[in-house]
Protein backbone atom coordinates (compact mmCIF):
# COMPACT_ATOMS: atom_id res chain seq x y z
CA UNK A 1 0.00 0.00 0.00
CA UNK A 2 1.11 3.53 -1.24
CA UNK A 3 1.85 5.74 2.29
CA UNK A 4 0.95 9.39 1.82
CA UNK A 5 3.40 12.09 2.64
CA UNK A 6 3.49 16.05 3.12
CA UNK A 7 6.72 17.06 0.96
CA UNK A 8 8.25 20.24 1.82
CA UNK A 9 11.48 21.30 -0.40
CA UNK A 10 12.02 24.88 1.97
CA UNK A 11 14.36 27.36 1.00
CA UNK A 12 17.90 27.99 0.42
CA UNK A 13 19.55 23.95 0.26
CA UNK A 14 16.19 23.17 1.02
CA UNK A 15 15.23 22.07 -2.86
CA UNK A 16 18.38 20.32 -2.97
CA UNK A 17 18.31 17.75 -0.21
CA UNK A 18 14.57 17.37 -0.33
CA UNK A 19 14.85 16.21 -4.22
CA UNK A 20 18.04 13.78 -2.79
CA UNK A 21 15.63 12.14 0.01
CA UNK A 22 12.87 11.87 -2.65
CA UNK A 23 15.43 9.83 -5.00
CA UNK A 24 16.51 7.47 -2.26
CA UNK A 25 12.94 7.35 -0.82
CA UNK A 26 12.45 5.58 -4.13
CA UNK A 27 15.64 3.10 -4.16
CA UNK A 28 13.62 1.82 -1.58
CA UNK A 29 10.86 0.56 -3.30
CA UNK A 30 8.61 1.80 -0.74
CA UNK A 31 5.64 4.00 -2.66
CA UNK A 32 5.53 7.63 -0.89
CA UNK A 33 2.33 9.64 -2.77
CA UNK A 34 4.01 12.95 -1.92
CA UNK A 35 1.78 15.71 -1.76
CA UNK A 36 4.61 18.93 -2.26
CA UNK A 37 4.00 21.69 -0.88
CA UNK A 38 5.83 24.86 -0.79
CA UNK A 39 6.76 27.48 1.92
CA UNK A 40 9.49 30.09 3.17
CA UNK A 41 10.71 32.89 1.39
CA UNK A 42 9.89 31.67 -2.29
CA UNK A 43 5.67 32.26 -1.71
CA UNK A 44 5.76 35.12 1.04
CA UNK A 45 5.41 37.24 -2.64
CA UNK A 46 2.86 35.81 -3.78
CA UNK A 47 0.92 34.20 -0.72
CA UNK A 48 1.96 36.91 1.82
CA UNK A 49 3.32 34.97 4.51
CA UNK A 50 5.95 32.12 4.60
CA UNK A 51 3.40 29.35 5.96
CA UNK A 52 0.61 29.60 4.00
CA UNK A 53 -2.59 27.43 5.41
CA UNK A 54 -2.63 25.09 2.83
CA UNK A 55 0.69 23.44 4.35
CA UNK A 56 -0.53 22.94 7.78
CA UNK A 57 -4.06 21.35 5.79
CA UNK A 58 -1.61 18.94 4.24
CA UNK A 59 -0.15 17.88 7.04
CA UNK A 60 -3.40 17.26 8.55
CA UNK A 61 -4.15 15.85 5.97
CA UNK A 62 -1.08 13.34 5.32
CA UNK A 63 -0.27 13.37 9.32
CA UNK A 64 3.67 12.93 7.96
CA UNK A 65 5.62 15.22 6.46
CA UNK A 66 9.62 15.56 5.59
CA UNK A 67 10.34 19.00 5.59
CA UNK A 68 14.02 20.96 4.42
CA UNK A 69 15.04 24.07 5.67
CA UNK A 70 13.37 27.69 5.72
CA UNK A 71 15.30 30.79 6.33
CA UNK A 72 14.03 32.97 9.57
CA UNK A 73 14.92 36.38 8.88
CA UNK A 74 16.75 38.12 11.61
CA UNK A 75 15.47 40.72 13.70
CA UNK A 76 12.05 41.82 12.14
CA UNK A 77 9.77 40.22 9.45
CA UNK A 78 8.04 36.52 9.81
CA UNK A 79 7.91 34.51 13.08
CA UNK A 80 10.12 31.38 12.33
CA UNK A 81 8.20 28.85 10.10
CA UNK A 82 9.70 26.13 12.37
CA UNK A 83 8.87 27.30 15.21
CA UNK A 84 5.48 27.93 13.83
CA UNK A 85 4.56 24.83 12.20
CA UNK A 86 5.77 22.64 15.91
CA UNK A 87 3.70 25.17 17.42
CA UNK A 88 0.52 25.12 15.34
CA UNK A 89 0.90 21.14 15.38
CA UNK A 90 2.13 20.31 18.40
CA UNK A 91 4.92 18.39 17.55
CA UNK A 92 6.11 18.71 21.21
CA UNK A 93 8.97 16.55 20.82
CA UNK A 94 11.88 16.67 18.58
CA UNK A 95 14.27 13.98 18.20
CA UNK A 96 17.88 13.99 16.92
CA UNK A 97 20.37 10.95 17.02
CA UNK A 98 23.81 11.93 16.86
CA UNK A 99 25.53 8.66 16.11
CA UNK A 100 29.20 7.95 14.75
CA UNK A 101 29.40 7.26 11.03
CA UNK A 102 32.59 5.50 9.38
CA UNK A 103 34.80 6.98 7.35
CA UNK A 104 33.85 10.70 8.78
CA UNK A 105 36.99 12.93 9.81
CA UNK A 106 35.75 13.79 13.57
CA UNK A 107 37.32 13.96 17.15
CA UNK A 108 35.31 11.04 18.06
CA UNK A 109 34.50 7.15 17.02
CA UNK A 110 32.00 6.37 19.55
CA UNK A 111 29.48 8.69 19.42
CA UNK A 112 25.50 7.11 20.30
CA UNK A 113 23.25 10.13 21.94
CA UNK A 114 19.86 11.07 21.07
CA UNK A 115 19.03 14.81 21.95
CA UNK A 116 15.15 14.70 23.02
CA UNK A 117 14.15 18.34 22.83
CA UNK A 118 10.72 19.93 24.32
CA UNK A 119 9.78 21.90 21.75
CA UNK A 120 6.19 24.17 22.20
CA UNK A 121 7.84 26.75 25.21
CA UNK A 122 10.60 28.00 26.52
CA UNK A 123 11.54 31.46 25.08
CA UNK A 124 10.85 29.95 21.31
CA UNK A 125 7.06 30.34 22.84
CA UNK A 126 6.73 33.77 21.29
CA UNK A 127 6.13 36.08 23.77
CA UNK A 128 8.34 38.61 22.76
CA UNK A 129 8.00 42.28 23.94
CA UNK A 130 9.57 44.99 21.50
CA UNK A 131 12.39 47.69 23.17
CA UNK A 132 10.63 50.94 23.94
CA UNK A 133 6.98 49.33 23.07
CA UNK A 134 3.59 50.34 24.36
CA UNK A 135 3.72 46.51 25.39
CA UNK A 136 6.65 46.74 27.07
CA UNK A 137 5.87 50.16 29.19
CA UNK A 138 2.78 47.85 30.74
CA UNK A 139 5.19 44.88 30.90
CA UNK A 140 7.78 47.25 33.26
CA UNK A 141 5.58 49.08 35.21
CA UNK A 142 3.78 45.74 35.95
CA UNK A 143 6.66 44.12 36.91
CA UNK A 144 7.88 47.19 38.84
CA UNK A 145 4.59 46.61 40.92
CA UNK A 146 4.68 42.86 41.50
CA UNK A 147 8.65 42.24 42.11
CA UNK A 148 9.97 45.96 42.88
CA UNK A 149 12.53 45.00 40.01
CA UNK A 150 13.20 47.59 37.19
CA UNK A 151 13.69 46.46 33.80
CA UNK A 152 15.89 48.73 31.86
CA UNK A 153 13.64 50.73 29.38
CA UNK A 154 16.19 50.21 26.19
CA UNK A 155 15.52 46.12 27.04
CA UNK A 156 13.68 44.39 24.74
CA UNK A 157 12.04 41.12 26.92
CA UNK A 158 11.57 37.31 25.87
CA UNK A 159 9.11 35.33 28.27
CA UNK A 160 9.98 32.14 29.50
CA UNK A 161 7.27 29.77 29.96
CA UNK A 162 7.95 26.50 31.25
CA UNK A 163 4.61 24.06 32.74
CA UNK A 164 4.29 21.02 34.32
CA UNK A 165 1.67 19.64 31.78
CA UNK A 166 4.35 20.49 28.73
CA UNK A 167 7.01 19.16 31.12
CA UNK A 168 5.54 16.07 31.62
CA UNK A 169 4.72 14.98 28.32
CA UNK A 170 8.35 15.69 26.74
CA UNK A 171 9.60 13.72 29.82
CA UNK A 172 7.57 10.40 29.33
CA UNK A 173 8.38 10.99 25.66
CA UNK A 174 11.74 10.76 26.57
CA UNK A 175 11.34 7.75 29.31
CA UNK A 176 9.22 5.61 26.59
CA UNK A 177 11.93 6.33 23.62
CA UNK A 178 14.21 5.12 26.11
CA UNK A 179 12.87 2.18 26.77
CA UNK A 180 11.63 1.67 23.27
CA UNK A 181 14.81 1.72 21.87
CA UNK A 182 17.00 -0.17 24.25
CA UNK A 183 18.68 3.02 26.27
CA UNK A 184 20.01 3.07 29.68
CA UNK A 185 19.81 6.79 31.04
CA UNK A 186 18.48 9.98 30.22
CA UNK A 187 20.08 13.08 31.29
CA UNK A 188 18.04 16.15 31.44
CA UNK A 189 20.13 19.51 30.94
CA UNK A 190 18.48 22.94 33.02
CA UNK A 191 19.56 26.06 34.93
CA UNK A 192 17.69 25.53 37.77
CA UNK A 193 19.71 27.07 40.30
CA UNK A 194 19.12 30.65 38.77
CA UNK A 195 15.69 30.09 36.52
CA UNK A 196 14.22 28.53 39.54
CA UNK A 197 10.75 28.78 38.68
CA UNK A 198 10.75 27.76 34.68
CA UNK A 199 13.63 25.34 34.52
CA UNK A 200 12.92 24.28 38.26
CA UNK A 201 9.90 23.19 36.68
CA UNK A 202 11.00 21.66 33.98
CA UNK A 203 14.07 19.83 36.58
CA UNK A 204 11.37 18.96 39.29
CA UNK A 205 8.75 17.77 36.78
CA UNK A 206 11.53 15.26 35.40
CA UNK A 207 12.74 14.13 38.28
CA UNK A 208 9.22 13.64 39.91
CA UNK A 209 8.24 11.07 36.65
CA UNK A 210 11.54 9.51 36.57
CA UNK A 211 10.21 7.38 39.13
CA UNK A 212 7.95 5.53 36.89
CA UNK A 213 10.94 4.23 34.98
CA UNK A 214 13.15 2.54 37.53
CA UNK A 215 14.53 0.48 34.57
CA UNK A 216 16.19 3.84 33.03
CA UNK A 217 18.97 5.70 34.86
CA UNK A 218 17.86 9.43 35.61
CA UNK A 219 20.54 11.39 36.21
CA UNK A 220 20.50 15.65 35.91
CA UNK A 221 23.32 17.78 34.74
CA UNK A 222 23.58 21.78 34.99
CA UNK A 223 23.56 23.15 31.47
CA UNK A 224 27.04 24.21 31.10
CA UNK A 225 28.22 21.33 32.90
CA UNK A 226 26.84 19.70 30.08
CA UNK A 227 28.25 21.38 27.52
CA UNK A 228 31.41 20.80 28.57
CA UNK A 229 30.68 16.99 28.95
CA UNK A 230 29.77 16.64 25.51
CA UNK A 231 33.07 17.57 24.14
CA UNK A 232 34.94 15.69 26.84
CA UNK A 233 33.14 12.27 27.73
CA UNK A 234 30.56 12.25 24.97
CA UNK A 235 30.77 8.19 25.33
CA UNK A 236 29.15 8.70 28.66
CA UNK A 237 26.27 10.47 27.47
CA UNK A 238 22.72 8.37 26.38
CA UNK A 239 19.90 10.35 25.75
CA UNK A 240 19.60 14.00 26.49
CA UNK A 241 16.08 15.30 27.77
CA UNK A 242 16.36 19.36 27.62
CA UNK A 243 13.86 22.02 27.26
CA UNK A 244 13.70 24.23 24.01
CA UNK A 245 16.51 26.63 24.01
CA UNK A 246 19.34 24.47 25.06
CA UNK A 247 17.75 21.37 22.86
CA UNK A 248 18.95 23.52 19.97
CA UNK A 249 21.85 24.92 20.64
CA UNK A 250 23.08 21.35 21.77
CA UNK A 251 21.71 19.39 18.94
CA UNK A 252 24.22 21.26 16.78
CA UNK A 253 27.08 20.52 19.15
CA UNK A 254 25.81 17.18 19.07
CA UNK A 255 25.88 17.07 15.19
CA UNK A 256 29.45 18.50 15.54
CA UNK A 257 30.39 15.77 17.79
CA UNK A 258 29.59 13.47 14.80
CA UNK A 259 30.88 15.55 11.62
CA UNK A 260 28.81 18.33 10.78
CA UNK A 261 25.64 19.69 10.36
CA UNK A 262 25.08 18.01 7.18
CA UNK A 263 24.92 14.44 8.89
CA UNK A 264 22.49 14.84 11.54
CA UNK A 265 18.73 13.71 10.85
CA UNK A 266 15.80 14.77 12.90
CA UNK A 267 11.98 14.47 13.86
CA UNK A 268 9.13 16.64 15.03
CA UNK A 269 6.89 14.57 16.78
CA UNK A 270 3.42 15.22 18.54
CA UNK A 271 0.49 13.24 19.42
CA UNK A 272 -1.08 13.34 16.02
CA UNK A 273 1.30 14.56 13.58
CA UNK A 274 5.33 13.74 12.25
CA UNK A 275 7.36 15.87 10.65
CA UNK A 276 11.11 14.90 9.95
CA UNK A 277 13.67 17.51 8.72
CA UNK A 278 17.28 17.93 9.20
CA UNK A 279 19.00 20.02 12.10
CA UNK A 280 20.73 21.83 9.67
CA UNK A 281 19.53 25.03 7.98
CA UNK A 282 18.71 26.75 4.42
CA UNK A 283 22.60 27.15 4.19
CA UNK A 284 22.52 30.07 2.02
CA UNK A 285 26.18 29.91 1.63
CA UNK A 286 25.73 27.01 -0.71
CA UNK A 287 22.42 27.70 -1.39
CA UNK A 288 21.87 26.44 -5.50
CA UNK A 289 25.22 25.47 -6.34
CA UNK A 290 24.50 21.06 -6.16
CA UNK A 291 27.35 21.32 -3.07
CA UNK A 292 24.86 20.68 -0.16
CA UNK A 293 25.53 17.10 1.69
CA UNK A 294 22.06 15.98 1.28
CA UNK A 295 23.15 12.50 4.07
CA UNK A 296 20.74 14.64 6.92
CA UNK A 297 18.26 15.44 4.71
CA UNK A 298 18.23 11.11 3.74
CA UNK A 299 18.65 10.01 7.32
CA UNK A 300 15.73 12.20 8.19
CA UNK A 301 13.92 11.00 5.60
CA UNK A 302 15.10 7.08 7.08
CA UNK A 303 13.49 8.12 10.29
CA UNK A 304 10.18 8.94 8.63
CA UNK A 305 10.27 5.67 6.69
CA UNK A 306 10.36 3.50 10.03
CA UNK A 307 7.73 6.16 11.67
CA UNK A 308 5.96 4.76 8.37
CA UNK A 309 6.28 1.52 9.86
CA UNK A 310 8.59 0.64 6.86
CA UNK A 311 11.47 -0.35 9.70
CA UNK A 312 12.88 -2.65 6.59
CA UNK A 313 13.42 0.52 4.46
CA UNK A 314 14.81 2.62 6.70
CA UNK A 315 17.41 0.33 7.18
CA UNK A 316 18.60 -0.29 4.46
CA UNK A 317 19.08 3.79 3.65
CA UNK A 318 21.08 3.89 6.97
CA UNK A 319 22.90 0.61 5.29
CA UNK A 320 23.20 2.52 2.19
CA UNK A 321 24.37 6.32 3.61
CA UNK A 322 26.91 3.81 6.15
CA UNK A 323 28.28 2.02 2.97
CA UNK A 324 28.92 5.22 0.69
CA UNK A 325 30.52 7.05 3.60
CA UNK A 326 32.68 4.17 4.74
CA UNK A 327 33.99 3.67 0.74
CA UNK A 328 35.04 7.36 0.95
CA UNK A 329 35.20 7.72 -3.03
CA UNK A 330 32.08 10.23 -2.84
CA UNK A 331 31.76 12.26 -0.53
CA UNK A 332 30.68 16.46 -0.59
CA UNK A 333 32.26 19.49 0.48
CA UNK A 334 31.69 19.64 3.91
CA UNK A 335 33.20 16.32 4.47
CA UNK A 336 36.71 17.01 2.95
CA UNK A 337 35.49 15.88 -0.62
CA UNK A 338 34.72 16.91 -4.05
CA UNK A 339 31.22 15.57 -5.25
CA UNK A 340 28.24 17.51 -5.21
CA UNK A 341 24.69 17.00 -3.90
CA UNK A 342 23.48 14.98 -7.07
CA UNK A 343 26.77 12.83 -6.66
CA UNK A 344 26.62 11.48 -3.44
CA UNK A 345 22.35 11.01 -3.58
CA UNK A 346 22.57 8.76 -6.65
CA UNK A 347 25.91 6.77 -4.61
CA UNK A 348 23.47 6.25 -1.92
CA UNK A 349 20.53 5.65 -4.12
CA UNK A 350 22.21 2.61 -5.14
CA UNK A 351 24.28 1.40 -1.89
CA UNK A 352 20.65 1.62 -0.83
CA UNK A 353 18.99 -0.47 -3.31
CA UNK A 354 21.62 -3.00 -3.20
CA UNK A 355 21.04 -3.21 0.82
CA UNK A 356 17.03 -3.67 0.58
CA UNK A 357 17.75 -6.18 -2.52
CA UNK A 358 20.28 -8.05 0.15
CA UNK A 359 18.06 -8.09 3.22
P1 LIG B 1 22.91 26.50 8.66
O1 LIG B 1 22.72 25.15 9.29
O2 LIG B 1 22.04 26.80 7.51
O3 LIG B 1 24.43 26.64 8.19
C1 LIG B 1 25.53 26.61 9.07
C2 LIG B 1 26.80 26.17 8.30
O4 LIG B 1 26.70 24.77 8.01
C3 LIG B 1 26.95 26.86 6.95
O5 LIG B 1 28.32 27.07 6.72
C4 LIG B 1 26.40 25.86 5.98
O6 LIG B 1 26.96 25.96 4.68
C5 LIG B 1 26.75 24.54 6.62
N1 LIG B 1 25.77 23.50 6.29
C6 LIG B 1 24.52 23.37 6.83
N2 LIG B 1 23.89 22.34 6.26
C7 LIG B 1 24.73 21.81 5.36
C8 LIG B 1 24.64 20.72 4.45
N3 LIG B 1 23.54 19.95 4.35
N4 LIG B 1 25.71 20.45 3.66
C9 LIG B 1 26.81 21.19 3.72
N5 LIG B 1 26.96 22.23 4.57
C10 LIG B 1 25.93 22.54 5.38
O7 LIG B 1 22.74 27.57 9.82
P2 LIG B 1 22.61 29.16 9.70
O8 LIG B 1 23.53 29.69 8.68
O9 LIG B 1 22.70 29.61 11.10
O10 LIG B 1 21.11 29.40 9.25
C11 LIG B 1 20.71 29.72 7.92
C12 LIG B 1 19.20 29.91 7.90
O11 LIG B 1 18.54 28.66 8.20
C13 LIG B 1 18.70 30.90 8.95
O12 LIG B 1 17.71 31.68 8.37
C14 LIG B 1 18.11 30.01 10.03
O13 LIG B 1 17.10 30.65 10.75
C15 LIG B 1 17.57 28.87 9.22
N6 LIG B 1 17.43 27.63 9.97
C16 LIG B 1 16.35 26.85 9.67
C17 LIG B 1 16.18 25.64 10.29
C18 LIG B 1 15.00 24.82 9.90
O14 LIG B 1 14.37 25.06 8.87
N7 LIG B 1 14.63 23.82 10.68
C19 LIG B 1 17.11 25.15 11.31
C20 LIG B 1 18.25 26.02 11.51
C21 LIG B 1 18.38 27.21 10.87
MG1 LIG C 1 18.78 24.84 15.45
Amino acid sequence: MAHRATLVPGDGIGPEVAEAARRVVEATGVEVLWDVQEAGAAVIESEGTPLPDRVLRSIEATRTALKGPITTPIGTGFRSVNVALRQELDLFAAVRPALSLPGIPSRFSDIDLVVVRENTEDLYAGIEFMVASNQLSALRALVRDLLGVEIPWDAGVTVKPISVSGTRRIVRFAFDYARRNGRRTVTVGHKANIMKFSDGVFLFTAATEASSYPDIEFEECQIDELAYRLVAEPETKDVLLLPNLYGDILSDLCAGLVGGLGLAPGANLGWEYAVFEPVHGSAPDIAGKGLANPTAMILSAAMMLDHLGEGGAGRAVRVGVRTVLAEGEVRTHDLGGSSGTVEMTEAVATATKAARNNS
